[in-house]
């Protein structure tokens, strides 16, 4: 069984189809899909999802682009759905530099209320880092203890490890399975399997030989078969590590 931690089945990529793709997926193997939000229209969107599925589950909050129109009141509404069934996590949340549409230091602000809130609620937090790894760390930092995945990672074996000591979990997606795929597999090789998440990302970031097409949970089974390959075990086996491991970062079951 495979478990699908950042999914994002509220995309319109997904409007022509959704229902039947979403059937399709226990055909796979993958038991378990968590969907992440961009904005406070998608979280709501999630929670419709986890409602209608019980094997849906959700995070809620606002992601870096968005961070323009985070007001007061969405951090009251974040933490309203947070007691709804399967809600389980904020996010997806952090910082992206690679794009400045929004000035880092709305990032941050947005960032780190947030985080302050998951801290608060003692609930895990879901942690998008493009190009600002120090800002992310130092927001993270205030928190000690909190319960947070870094997720699509493409970072270095130092700063995996860094991560690691900080008790942090490190999620992987299609990007493992791309041949310049450069970080990935040693870090991959280097921390400990306990740590490691899988995600889709979906509709994007579809794993070969999909590349380039739209991605969904269904296609998680390759990304685990690639990692298979790298801790020298099967698909299953890289499933059922990885399962365990969403289901006590999430606080499932
Ligand atoms: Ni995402």
């Amino acid at each position: 069984m495979f478990f699908d931690t950042h999914a994002h089945l509220d995309d319109t990529a997904f409007d022509a189809d959704r229902a039947s793709l979403i059937e399709s997926f226990k055909d796979t193997g993958v038991t378990r899909v968590l969907n992440a939000s961009s904005n406070m229209a998608s979280s709501h969107a999630t929670v419709a999802l986890s409602e209608k599925y019980d094997f849906i589950y959700g995070a809620v909050g606002v992601h870096p682009d968005s961070a323009e129109r985070f007001s007061e009141e969405d951090l009251e509404e974040i933490e309203k759905l947070l007691t709804l069934p399967r809600i389980v996590a904020i996010g997806e949340c952090g910082l992206d530099y690679y794009y400045d549409d929004v000035p880092p230091e709305i990032q941050r602000e947005v960032f780190d209320k947030q985080a302050a809130l998951a801290y608060e609620l003692g609930r895990p937090i879901i942690v998008h880092d493009r190009d600002a790894h120090r800002d992310c760390l130092e927001i993270l930092k205030k928190f000690p203890g909190i319960a947070a995945v870094y997720h699509c990672f493409s970072g270095s074996v130092e700063y995996a490890r860094e991560l690691v000591k900080l008790g942090f979990y490190v999620s992987f997606g299609g990007a493992v399975t791309f041949k310049n795929a450069r970080c990935a597999p040693e870090v991959l090789k280097d921390i400990p399997h306990e740590r490691v998440l899988l995600e889709t990302d979906c509709p994007y970031m579809a794993p070969v030989p999909h590349r380039g097409k739209r991605n969904h949970p269904g296609f998680i089974p390759l990304i685990a078969e690639k990692i298979g390959e790298l801790w020298g075990m099967s698909a299953e086996e890289v499933g059922r590590i990885t399962t365990k491991n969403a289901n006590t970062f999430f606080c499932i079951d």
